[in-house]
Formats: structure tokens, sequence, C-alpha cells
């Protein structure tokens, strides 16, 4: 017999509560968007995050059932749930960190840059409860287009005077955990004893893998360079056609949407030397944003690091990956502007 409402009222959420406000160790994270595709996979990992300690799903559909099945997981952190407009402040106000996979996804045929409009008011209205209720959080963007959502994000705040930089990131970690992969099986090595970095942005020519960087140090024929970074760049077209209309990455992108917290959680808590790839403001090229390695610390991305050298193959593609970066970002840029 589940207990009714009042039993677990006085039985169960205040002890949650103590433990949760009685300075359990741990960081509270808010996931919007939590009961999608990818939202509902992060939500589980979450939970099973021993840095985590309070969970807030916020949707505008299905977080009550949600909530009640991640909640029954036998892991520390308190999960909450939270429906809808009206409880948007209350699943933001406190967090640490908010990861925001709220929005539609792509179907075959479409492009990432199609799911603009859409996805652009979700991001400005999540952004703005943002900067009411909890200005100082690490933000994690998902919604795509990110290379158009990350600029519009940083206007909302501007507009609130809460932005800070470092606090923004764009999450690309799914390029770099795909080009893990790939590059791996070419290698014949385990996933876990590569390095690849990928910068630029998060779309097709925009997501520039660097081959001539990865660890261990490498060396690619002509053809598998060509072969890597085109599967690298559609990689998320290659899921989407493989669903065939039921929607694009969601299993790999809450893997890679986990590590990437995981990564932030860490640099919160004040570990040294943590490292991976984001679409943050950036001074590395001529564009407002960009997708580097970061270092991740208690005030986000502290540090952006420059591209290293590149070979002609990659600057070639990064002069096309800046060419269509520019015009996404003024895109977000001028939508929020109107
Ligand atoms: P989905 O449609 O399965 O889930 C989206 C969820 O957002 C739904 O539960 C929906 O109710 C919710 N939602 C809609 N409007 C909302 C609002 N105003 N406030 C809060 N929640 C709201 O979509 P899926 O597959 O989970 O994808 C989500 C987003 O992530 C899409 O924009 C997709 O393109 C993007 N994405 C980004 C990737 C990346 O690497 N950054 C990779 C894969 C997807």
């Amino acid at each position: 017999q589940p207990p009714n409402s009042q039993t677990e009222e006085s039985c169960v959420l205040k002890r949650a509560d103590c433990r949760a406000k009685g300075g359990a160790p741990g960081f509270k994270v808010a996931i919007l968007g939590a009961a999608g595709g990818i939202g509902q996979p992060l939500a589980m990992l979450m939970k099973m995050n021993p840095s985590v300690s309070v969970l807030h799903l916020y949707d505008v559909v299905n977080t009550p059932g949600v909530t009640a099945d991640i909640g029954h997981m036998d892991t520390g952190a308190v999960v909450r749930g939270f429906l809808g407009q009206p409880q948007l402040e209350n699943a933001l106000t406190g967090m640490d960190l908010v990861i925001i996979p709220a929005g539609v996804p792509r179907k075959p045929g479409m492009t990432r840059d199609d799911l603009f409009n859409i996805n652009a008011g979700i991001v400005i209205t999540l952004c703005e409860g943002i900067a009411k209720c909890c200005p100082n959080a690490i933000v994690n963007l998902i919604s795509n287009p990110v290379n158009s959502t990350v600029p519009i994000a940083a206007e909302v705040f501007k507009k609130a005077g809460t932005y800070d930089p470092k606090r923004l990131l764009g999450v690309t970690m799914l390029d770099v955990v795909r080009a893990n992969t790939f590059v791996a099986e070419v290698l014949g090595l385990h996933p876990k004893e590569v390095d690849v970095p990928v910068v630029g942005g998060h779309a097709g020519v925009t997501i520039l893998p660097l081959l001539s960087q990865v660890k261990p140090p490498s060396s690619f024929t002509p053809e598998e360079t060509e072969y890597l970074t085109k599967r690298i760049q559609d990689g998320g077209t290659e899921v989407v056609q493989a669903k065939a209309g039921a929607g694009s990455a969601t299993l790999s992108m809450a893997y890679a949407a986990v590590k990437f917290a995981d990564a932030c959680l860490r640099g919160l808590r004040g570990d040294a030397g943590v490292v991976e790839c984001a679409f943050v403001a950036s001074e590395v090229t001529e564009l407002p944003f960009f997708a580097t390695k970061v270092r991740l610390g208690r005030r986000g991305a502290e540090e952006v690091y420059q591209l290293g050298p590149l070979n002609e193959y990659e600057r070639v593609g990064l002069g096309r990956a800046k060419k269509e970066l520019a015009e996404s970002i003024q895109k977000g840029v001028s939508f929020i502007r109107k």
C-alpha cells in the first residue's frame, strides 16, 4: 500500500527536508524538462550521483509520475517534483546547478535550427526564472540549437543584471562522447583511454573534432580523418534517422549530460584539474561564444583554453565552423533584442 499523502507528509518528507537542509553533503540540482526523453534518464543518473543531495524535477507534464518513480531509488538524493509554470520558482530556489533539456527534439529532415522558434521561447522563460530564483547557479544548457540558445540565455541574464559568463555553459559533451567512441573504434582502444577535443559549436560543420590533438597521440590517414570528422559531425543525424520520427539522441545525451554535470559539481566542490569541452563566452576567436576545453571550478568555467596548434584540414574546418557559428549566434541575439 502506498502511504497516503498525510502520512507521507508527517513521516517522510519532514525528515527528508531536515536531511536536505541539515547540511547533508552534496549539491542541489534542478532538471528543467525532466519528464522528456533526455530528462528521464538524466534524472535517474543524477539520482545515482553521490554529489547530489537534492534533485528537483521540473516539467510542464508528467513530473508527478517521474518523481514518484525516481524517488523510490535507494540512493541519497532527496527528489522533489514540480509541475507547470506556477511551480517553476519553487523548483529553482536554492539550486547550485540547473540542467536544461527542455524543448522539442529533431525529426528526420530537420536541422537543429528548425527548432529555433519553439525552443528559444522555452529557454527565455526558464532563464528568467533562474535569474530571479537562483542567479548564482551554474547553468548547463542542452536545448537545441545550442549555438543560438546559449547567446539567448546570456541576453536574458544581461537584461536581468545577473549575467556571469563563467556560469553559463552550452553542453557539447555528446560530441566529445561520440568522438571518443568513434576514434577508439578506429584505433582499437578502449574509449576510456581516448580523449578527443571537440571545438566550435554544436551543429553540423560547427562541430570540429581536433584529431591532431587526440590523446594518446595518434596519426590518421586522410580517409580516416574524413570518415571520423563526418561521423562525429553527423552523429546526431545518424540517431535521428535511426529513430525514424521518434526523436533524437536521448540515452547517450543523458549519459553525456551527467558526465558534464558531474564535472561541474567536482569543480564547484573545489577539485583541481577538472577540464571538459563546453560552448561558452570566449575570446579564443573573434566570435563571442565558442566551444573549447574549459577548466571548471567553484565559479564555473574559470579558464577557457586556447585552440592549440591545428593542422591544415582543421584550419579549413575552423573557417567553415566560424562562418556558420557567427550566423547562429547573431540569430539568437537578434531574436531576443527584438
Ligand atoms: P522531449 O520532447 O522528449 O522532451 C522535452 C521535454 O521538455 C518534454 O518533457 C516537454 O514537456 C518539456 N518542456 C517543453 N516545454 C517546456 C517548458 N516550457 N518548461 C519545461 N519543460 C518543457 O525532447 P528530448 O529528446 O528530451 O530533447 C530535449 C532537447 O534537447 C531538444 O531541444 C533537443 O534538440 C536537445 N538535444 C540536445 C543535445 C545536445 O547535445 N546539446 C543532444 C540531443 C538533444
